[in-house]
């Protein structure tokens, strides 16, 4: 990277110059250190603190994408010092979901990161987050609770938990999080809510493979006919978005414009295609505010989501 840098200033009009030092301060150079412990992670945030930066925080459990990058490029750009938490958070898993399986590819993630602007890369063993004798958990009734709370029991208080504490060892002003995960940023707003944590949330829009598939570290599971299959997943949620754009208001006949093209691939198993309130998940019979139309959904054994929202969300 240093030498590519170097390449394209000796190719500039102005060779004689030398390089600016600010070319390779941070995104030039850009393999942020790991810190696997708690402490080390606390002692480079302070320092950071101590030199006037705003700390921005990116969760993610790693096998990066051009999502999980775009999050990382959001915090860049406003906050002066930039950490990317890589774990494979095993208390959100259920027994008989992927944990095992989940990629893992921290070298990859860690240049991916470094490139788009990241300063530290967080990424501790279990035992670190969960030691001997862990016994506290955060529970959220309401918004955890219908969709990806009933398909996925226990799920939402791993992943509040591991945030909360993630929050709690960061010390971050802002913490970013993508739309492709809708329920969870609900969540995490909740949580950030009853427990004062101070911490702005930012949501990041979802980004798609140019066919539109929502990028997700679990496509790498689909074969090449699965993933044509799974293209019907953001194809349902446009139409919806497009007939309630051209004014469709009845929330039910929605939904059933989305079912039925989730419907055109059987081999797609839909767990829920629903069109909800953007704030409670509730859904309303009238199109009458911010709502969001919802898919899960198995491909053969790889499980979906994605969302999108069928009026401008605050
Ligand atoms: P993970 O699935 O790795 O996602 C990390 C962050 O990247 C989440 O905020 C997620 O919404 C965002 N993201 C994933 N795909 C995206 C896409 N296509 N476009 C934009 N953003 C995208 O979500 C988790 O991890 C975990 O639950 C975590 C919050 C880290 C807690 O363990």
């Amino acid at each position: 990277m240093y030498a590519a840098v170097k390449r394209r200033w000796r190719n500039s009009p102005r060779p004689w110059m030398p390089l600016p030092k600010t070319l390779f301060a941070k995104h030039a150079l850009n393999t942020p250190p790991i810190v696997r412990s708690v402490a080390e992670l606390r002692t480079a945030v302070a320092a950071a603190r101590r030199a006037g930066k705003k700390i921005g925080l990116v969760p993610t459990m790693g096998a990066l994408h051009a999502g999980h990058v775009s999050l990382v490029e959001a915090s860049a750009a406003e906050c002066g010092f930039t950490v990317v938490t890589v774990f494979v958070n095993p208390t959100q898993f259920g027994p008989k979901e992927d944990f095992s399986k989940y990629p893992r590819t921290l070298e990859a993630d860690v240049a991916a990161v470094g490139k788009a602007g990241a300063d530290l890369v967080f990424a501790p063993e279990p035992s670190e987050v969960y030691p001997a004798g862990y016994a506290t958990y955060v529970e959220i009734a309401g918004v955890a609770e219908p969709l990806e709370g009933e398909c996925r029991p226990g799920h939402f208080r791993g992943v509040a938990t591991v945030v909360l504490k993630l929050f709690q060892m960061a010390g971050a002003d802002v913490a970013y999080f993508g739309r492709k995960d809708y329920q969870q940023t609900l969540v995490v707003r909740q949580m950030v809510r009853d427990f004062d944590v101070p911490i702005e949330i930012r949501v990041q829009p979802t980004i798609r493979e140019a066919d539109g598939l929502a990028m997700s570290s679990r496509n790498v599971y689909l074969s090449a006919a699965q993933r044509q299959s799974a293209l019907v997943i953001s194809r349902a949620l446009s139409k919806t978005e497009a007939a309630a754009a051209a004014g469709e208001r009845d929330v039910w006949k929605l939904r059933d414009i989305l079912q039925t093209e989730l419907a055109t691939v059987p081999e797609v198993r839909v767990q829920y295609a629903v069109v909800a309130d953007a704030e409670t998940l509730r859904e309303p019979a009238v199109l009458d505010r911010p709502c969001v139309a919802l898919v899960a959904a198995f491909v053969g054994t790889t499980r979906l989501i994605d969302n999108l929202p069928l009026a401008p969300l605050k």
